[in-house]
């Protein structure tokens, strides 16, 4: 079995309509040995669980993402409370704020919150979005303590040593091998390789030198070099700690 192991992926998404399942069979029976797919929305949630069901070692993440957020999503967490109870259900994901979009701040505040009290309540490890809102996405890692990861890390090293201060772990995909990555350079030098986790974020954010194509977890490889080069250690070595480290944050162990 491979040992690239892909803490958040999409595969619901429209981009993968054509060959999802060929894609997943062959990526999982390879170098592969774990996905997390990440719910959005109620019906993307199911839709993670729908696929964690056909194979072995594909788990789903349910939640509402920021820039889905809207009028209805406080009554849908009584959907996204039970679909936490399925076995395969390893994470409450993807949650967070995103002050990109114009979904209203208050809103995904409440949102936020609402599912970082679930999974404290279900003791289920969260995983967070944060586009342009680190201070306000500190402040509630600061108050409810979560388990889990800050996904897609786009923060600062200050910031990314206070996330792993407070027990969380680091995903970093693609954006590790872009030109501009300085910021991404600086976090991945100052985090120790036990706080880190590898993503794509797929079907967006695929590593040079496929930057622009639909991404997919095989792909995560490039990261993985790039990154076990700024450390000075294997790629193996990197994917093996990484892939450790995804089963340790996602109680796979
Ligand atoms: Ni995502």
């Amino acid at each position: 079995m491979g040992n690239i192991f892909d803490t958040h992926a999409h595969y619901d998404d429209e981009a993968f309509n054509n060959d999802r399942y060929e894609l997943l069979d062959r990526l999982l029976s390879g170098e592969v040995c774990g996905i997390v797919n990440q719910g959005t929305t109620v019906r993307t949630s199911e839709f993670s669980l729908e696929l964690a069901h056909k194979y072995n070692n594909m788990y789903a993440a349910v939640g509402i993402h920021p820039e889905c957020a809207d009028e209805n999503s406080m009554k849908e967490l009584s959907v996204i409370r039970e679909l936490c109870s399925d076995k395969k259900a390893v994470a409450v994901g993807e949650i967070g704020l995103d002050y990109y979009y114009d979904v209203p701040r208050e809103l995904q505040k409440q949102v936020f919150e609402a599912q970082l009290r679930l999974a404290g309540e279900l003791t289920l490890p969260v995983v967070i979005h944060d586009r342009e809102a680190h201070g306000d996405v500190l402040d509630f890692i600061r108050k409810y303590r979560p388990k889990g990861i800050v996904h897609c890390f786009s923060g600062s090293r200050e910031m990314a040593e206070e996330v792993v201060r407070l027990g969380m772990y680091i995903g970093m995909g693609g954006v590790i091998t872009f030109k501009n990555a300085r910021k991404s350079v600086e976090v991945i030098e100052s985090v120790p390789a036990e706080f880190l986790v590898l993503e794509t974020d797929c079907p967006y954010l695929a590593p040079v030198p496929f930057r622009g194509k639909r991404n997919d977890s095989s792909l995560i490889r490039f990261c993985a070099e790039r990154i076990a080069e700024i450390k000075g250690m294997s790629t193996e070595e990197l994917l093996k700690i990484t892939a450790e480290n995804a089963k340790t944050v996602y109680g796979l162990n």
